[in-house]
This record gives structure tokens, sequence and C-alpha cells, in this order.
């Protein structure tokens, strides 16, 4: 190859995806982040996070990089099992967990109907485990109980029926906190009946911050947990699978199989070190930001339709004859816009305060307009079936004018 050839590929290959100021591009995306209500996986590294993370080893983790095994031995000794293993993600985690304890099918997995193992990970249940899904409504609408689990398991050797190989719970699920008698009840009734336990427990730290509770003993009840440092911890990549130690080299393997056998993850696993250490502790300030945010929603009067158990709120602003598109329009045309995502507002360790007092006075606002405009709300009294309030908007002629 000519030296003149070699300096044409190299001219072709070569790359720049840096925007042109991209110390003014990221400090307005802090911004943006700060006064985003979607997710908290939206949360950004620090530059005190990327210092920490440099200084991680460089192996590759196929062949196990140190500070990434350091990362897993102490997962498995936060949560109290025998080991664990880095994943990509949440979806990855679980996912592989399922394929790890799904054997030989036909098999069912349980889980609440909300469960994101059933809703947001691209029917990964099916494809990868071959496993059918019964998804169960709580009755209390809040967490699935024993009973909830009893009347929805499958047991025996019809051959009609898959059978239930993995009750799969979520903790937090949308924000809620799990009560931890009803997992040790459904765990010692599946345990049982050779039921395996799983936990999705992407936001664990979470019931942990709020219950004061162990992450040990929080995952005591489960075969199987898998825990998110891009979400509420707020690092940018990563989650681990914790269980026992053959069920941990299967995974790996299973890792391996999907794809998500990384190399040089020492600054994944170290970004993750640092949330643990760093932003945890955060979460509390998170928790009462969230509970600022209810409490401003109920005092304006619109309808809280899931509690601020730890970082999200849900909210049904028709009792003050607003629709989520009004707030959101009004939202984004802000002259520091806030970023919405429908009836889940959701608070980070990177949303600020400002923004809370922002939303939460411009639903004032709205709820003002719409007094003014003549909107009433019918006391219509909620019936036991469920059916809900009713909230009209009466216009008069004065608001006509
Ligand atoms: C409860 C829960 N589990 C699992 C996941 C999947 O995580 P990932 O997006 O990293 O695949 C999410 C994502 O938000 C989640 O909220």
């Amino acid at each position: 190859m000519s030296p003149d050839t070699r300096a044409t590929i190299a001219e072709q290959v070569k790359c720049d995806i840096l925007p042109k100021n991209p110390v003014l591009e990221n400090a307005n995306k802090a911004k943006e982040i700060a006064r985003t209500f979607i997710s908290d996986t939206v949360t950004v590294p620090t530059p005190e996070m990327y210092a920490y993370a440099t200084l991680a080893t460089t192996g590759d983790d196929v062949y196990h990089d140190p500070s990434t095994v350091a990362l897993e031995n102490h997962m498995a000794q936060l949560t109290g099992k025998e080991a664990a293993l880095f994943m990509p993600s949440g979806t990855a985690s679980n996912q592989i967990a399922l394929r790890t304890h799904l054997k030989q099918p036909p098999y069912t997995v349980l889980c609440d109907h909300r469960a994101h193992i059933d809703n947001y990970e691209a029917g990964g249940t099916a494809f990868h485990s071959g496993a059918s899904v019964k998804a169960v409504v709580p009755s209390n609408e809040h967490h699935l109980t024993l009973a909830d689990v009893e009347a929805n398991v499958i047991l025996g050797s019809d051959i009609h029926f898959a059978p239930t190989e993995v009750i799969a719970l979520e903790n937090t699920l949308n924000g809620t906190i799990f009560p931890q008698e009803e997992i040790i009840a459904i765990s010692e009734f599946a345990h049982s009946h050779g039921i395996k336990m799983h936990l999705d427990g992407a936001r664990i730290w979470h019931v942990a911050v709020a219950t004061q509770t162990s992450i040990k003993e929080l995952c005591e009840p489960f075969d199987s947990v898998s825990l998110c440092f891009s979400k509420g911890l707020g690092a940018p990549v990563g989650s681990c699978l914790v269980g026992p130690k053959d069920f941990i080299k299967k995974a790996r393997w299973f890792r391996k199989l999907f794809g998500g056998g990384m190399r040089q993850t020492g600054i994944l696993a170290a970004a993750a070190a640092y949330a643990l250490t760093h932003n945890f502790p955060q979460l509390e300030r998170v928790h009462a930001l969230a509970q600022k945010l209810e409490a401003g929603l109920e005092r304006i009067g619109v309808e809280i339709t899931s509690r601020a158990e730890t970082c999200m709120v849900f909210y049904d602003p028709s009792p003050i004859g607003v629709n989520y598109d009004e707030i959101a329009e009004r939202a984004s045309a802000l002259p520091e816009p806030l970023f919405l995502g429908g009836s889940r507002l959701v608070v980070h360790i990177q949303t600020s305060e400002a923004a809370v007092d922002d939303f939460l006075a411009l639903v004032e606002e709205l709820a003002q307009e719409k007094k003014k405009a003549g909107f009433v709300k019918l006391d219509v009294p909620r019936k036991a079936n469920g059916f809900k309030d009713i909230y009209v908007r009466r216009v008069t002629k004065s608001s006509d004018n």
C-alpha cells in the first residue's frame, strides 16, 4: 500500500464527535437535566466521577478486570449473596437472571402486571427464555400479596399448564415500596414449592433509604437480585446481578452469549463505585423533594394517584380543570423550560429545588386561570367500584369575555 493510499484511508476513517463548544454544551445539558422530571436515567457523570473513574484498572473484563471484580465482590457482600456480575444494563441483568433460572420449558414467570420485565423489556422473557408470563393485578392496587400469588401461581403436573418457575418482584415499583413482610411471605411460599425468587431491584437503593433497612435484608428473600447504578445512583452505565456462585457462573456464560461480555469496564465499575459512595447519600434529599412536589400539588387541588414513597409522584390535574398537555406546553414555554412526561414526575440527584418550585408555580397559575375562566369541580363522590370523580369545565358568560 502506498503512503498516499494509507493517508487517504486514514482520512476516511478519522472522526471527531465533539461539539464545537463542549463546555457550554454540557453546561446547557446540566441545566436541562436539573429541570427534567421524565426519568432518573437522565443524570450525568460529574467531573469528580470522571476523575475517579480514570484511576480504575484497565483490564479486559472477559478475563476479570480487577476494578470490576472489586465492584462485584463489594456488591456480593453488600447484598449478602455469594457472587455478583457486572452487567451493561438493567434489562440485560433481569433477562440473563431469568434465562439462568429457567432451564427446561414449559414454565411461567409470575410478576406484577406493571413489572418492567413484562412491559419494557421488548418481550425478552418470551424471546430469550421461552417463558410465558403471568402478569397479576394486585388486589390492593399497590403491591402483590401472598393471596394474589396463591390465586395465580401454577403448581402441579397437569400438562395443560406451564408451571410457575420464577416469581419476579420489583422494588421499588413505580417509586412505591414493597412491604418486606409481604415479600418474605411470598418468598417462603415460593421456596416451599421449589419456585425461584428474582428481584428487579433497579431502585432498591431508594427502599433502603426510605425504610432504613439494609440492602442485605432487602435482598435476603430472593435467589437473585438485579441492582442498577445508572438510575437513582447517577452512574452513566451498569447494573449488577447477584446470587449463588453457580448461578452467577452460568449467568456469566449467558452474558457472553447475549453479547454482553465487555472489555475495559474498569472505568464503568469505578463510576458505579463512585455513585455508591457519593450519590447514594443524596437520595434522602431526593425523597424530600418528591414529597415537596406531592404536598405542593395537593395544596393546589391536584389529585395524587401514586404517592411520593421514594423518588416518583404520579398525579392527575383534572380536578383543577387542567390536562397534561397544557402543563407540558406551558412548561416548555418557560424562559428556562421544564421537561415533563405526563402523569409521572421523577426526582433525581440532579433535580434542582428551583425546578420543583417553578413546576408548582406553573400548576398554581394554570389552576387560577381555570378558576377565573369558570371551572368548577363537581363533587361526585368516588365510588367503591373504582369510578373516578367527574370534573367539568363550566364556561360562564363572564369567562367568555
Ligand atoms: C425497574 C426497572 N428495571 C429495569 C430497568 C432496565 O434498565 P436499563 O434501561 O438499564 O435496561 C429499568 C429502566 O428504567 C427500570 O426502571
